[in-house]
């Protein structure tokens, strides 16, 4: 029988190179290095440059993950974007990439499930290249945040940060890859986490200026969301790959708070050492929060051929998803 394991192949990651640490945001809004650091696990963040956007980002990170997969622009068959933060309501930031790539033809276009987005794209493209049909799919998730955020509220824009991580997925040895794949959203929860303005409902020259485009968020209703999602998904996940959460390497969550990720870590009943979590220097980076985390743990010597890695996301919409990979890249 034809082999169809299909993993990741190649990663690769561009921030943003201004920074801002704690210590600048003292000096924009009330707030302290001590709060901030204890309440989320933050530090710092990187904060997108006046003559940047999400799309130069995004195809800088694609094509260091086409080179590390040892490919050509070429040899892509598909883009998916996963970003909450597009570039243009229409066209797809993944269009705008492919051009910044250099590539053209291959389908392209935005996956919108905010910070579960790259989650989605995993099992997405997994299913999709089981079709046969595509060989090589490039999956990044980018996100310009931080043009998002209400500077004078200090409950939201401490938070967040902007990046861009991209993977190729493709063909892996037989038995690795991944295996599993599990998504789900609840549309009840819409009103948590949003941008209010800027789409068709309320557009800035229907009803609303312009000001008003920023991150709204109820940051104790999805604390509480998440620390319950992440488990679920988790026992899902690993359950539909016929593995034991006892055979979990690493956890890599969707990097939002580290007070989230402990507590959920906890509850699962896994040893601290096997979260992943890199939140300190990025912030929340939505929806490239998880490939940044995976592929500078990547980087880092941090995984061993045969590694069972679980990634974990949720987000606005509300939506969650995670993936169970056995870790193939460069070993
Ligand atoms: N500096 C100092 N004080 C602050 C700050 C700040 N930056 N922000 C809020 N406070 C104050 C509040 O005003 C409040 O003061 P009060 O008690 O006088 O009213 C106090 O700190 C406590 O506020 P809480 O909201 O209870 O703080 P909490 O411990 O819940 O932490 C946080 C807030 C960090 C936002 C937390 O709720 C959280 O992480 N929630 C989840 C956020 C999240 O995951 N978001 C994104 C998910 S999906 C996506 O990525 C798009």
């Amino acid at each position: 029988m034809k082999n169809k394991s299909i993993g990741i192949i190649g990663l690769g990651t561009e921030v943003p190179k201004k920074t801002l640490s704690n210590y600048d945001l003292e000096k924009i809004v009330e707030t302290s290095d001590e709060w901030i650091k204890s309440r989320s696990g933050i530090s710092s963040r990187h904060i997108i440059g006046e003559d940047e956007n999400v799309s130069d980002i995004a195809a800088a990170a694609g094509l260091k993950a086409v080179a590390n997969a040892g490919l050509e622009p070429d040899d892509i068959d598909m883009i998916i974007m996963t970003t909450g933060s597009p570039e243009l309501i229409w066209p797809s930031t993944a269009c705008l990439a492919q051009a910044k790539m250099g590539m053209k033809n291959q389908p392209a276009f935005d996956l919108q499930a905010a910070c579960s987005g790259f989650s989605y794209g995993l099992s997405m493209a997994r299913q999709l290249m089981a079709a046969d049909e595509y060989r090589h799919i490039l999956l990044i998730g980018a996100e310009a945040m931080t043009r998002f955020l209400d500077w004078s509220d200090r409950s939201t824009c401490v938070l967040f940060g902007d990046a861009a991580a991209a993977a190729v997925i493709g063909p892996v040895d037989e038995g690795y890859g991944l295996l599993a794949d599990y998504m789900g959203a609840d549309g009840r929860g819409a009103g948590m986490l949003k941008i209010p303005v800027g789409g068709s409902g309320m557009s800035c020259s229907r009803a609303a200026p312009a000001s008003a485009q920023k991150i709204v968020m109820n940051g104790r209703e999805v604390f509480k969301f998440a620390v319950r999602i992440i488990p679920e998904c988790v026992q899902t996940v690993i359950a539909k790959a016929g593995l034991k959460l006892d055979e979990i390497d690493f956890l890599i969550p969707h990097q939002a708070n580290t007070r989230i990720t402990e507590k959920a870590i906890e509850k699962l009943g896994l040893a601290k050492e096997k979260g992943v979590n890199n939140i300190e220097n990025y912030g929340n980076t939505g929806a490239a929060s998880i490939p940044l985390a995976l592929a500078e743990a990547y980087a880092s010597g941090r995984f061993k051929q045969g590694d069972i890695i679980v990634l974990v996301a949720f987000g606005a919409g509300l939506t969650w998803g995670a993936n169970v990979i056995r870790w193939s890249l460069g070993s």
